[in-house]
């Protein structure tokens, strides 16, 4: 859920949505950014939980699942946060993305879509690509693979630092939207 910006989307769609994050004060955030008065009216709720077990939602039951998880502990969402997966290394990251993406197998209604964006890193000079390890994940909970759209993503926040650092590698400069179907 993050800053909520799917739900805001959802509320000017006039599409019920439910957001998760496991950070309580990405609720508080995303009920802020979603107090602006529209001509939708659509429920929308912005729950703390933890995507890797949606216990409070049924099997089949979800039209479209839009996900963005941390891109492993590139970013850290949280100083310490139980759950938070933005605080895990590659591999105990892809551990909890494996339950992510069960867990939204097991929601989502037959034939619909699941939509998860993501980047690829690099750690040491070399390029992990994070990418294709989450898009196993969600195969391996038994989707199938609709689209693979390559997001241009040029300015991050990071960018100018390692443009001045004359290092012998390309920058990563796009993300991927994975566009799965149950
Ligand atoms: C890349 S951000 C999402 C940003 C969002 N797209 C937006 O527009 O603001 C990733 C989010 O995942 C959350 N997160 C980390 N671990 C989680 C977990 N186990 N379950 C649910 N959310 C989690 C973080 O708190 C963070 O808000």
């Amino acid at each position: 859920m993050g800053s909520g910006t799917t739900l805001v989307e959802a509320k000017l769609l006039n599409r019920n949505a439910a957001g998760v994050d496991i950070n309580p004060q990405s609720v508080l955030i995303s009920k802020k950014n979603l107090k602006f008065q529209c001509e939708t009216n659509p429920k929308i709720f912005a729950i703390n939980g933890n995507a890797t077990n949606l216990h409070f939602i049924k099997d089949n039951c979800i039209d479209f699942i839009c996900t963005h998880p941390p891109y492993s502990n590139i970013i850290k969402y949280s100083k310490g946060i139980e759950g938070d997966i933005s605080l895990l290394s590659v591999e105990n990251f892809l551990i909890e993305m494996k339950k992510v993406a069960e867990e939204s197998f097991r929601s989502l209604k037959k034939g619909k879509i699941c939509a998860v964006m993501i980047g690829d890193i690099r750690k040491y000079g070399k390029v992990i690509p994070l990418g294709f390890y989450i898009m196993e994940c969600f195969l391996q909970a038994g989707f199938v693979n609709k689209e693979i759209i390559i997001k241009e993503q040029h300015n991050c926040l990071s960018t100018d630092y390692w443009k001045k650092q004359n290092n012998n590698f390309l920058l990563l400069a796009h993300e991927y939207i994975f566009v799965f179907q149950k």
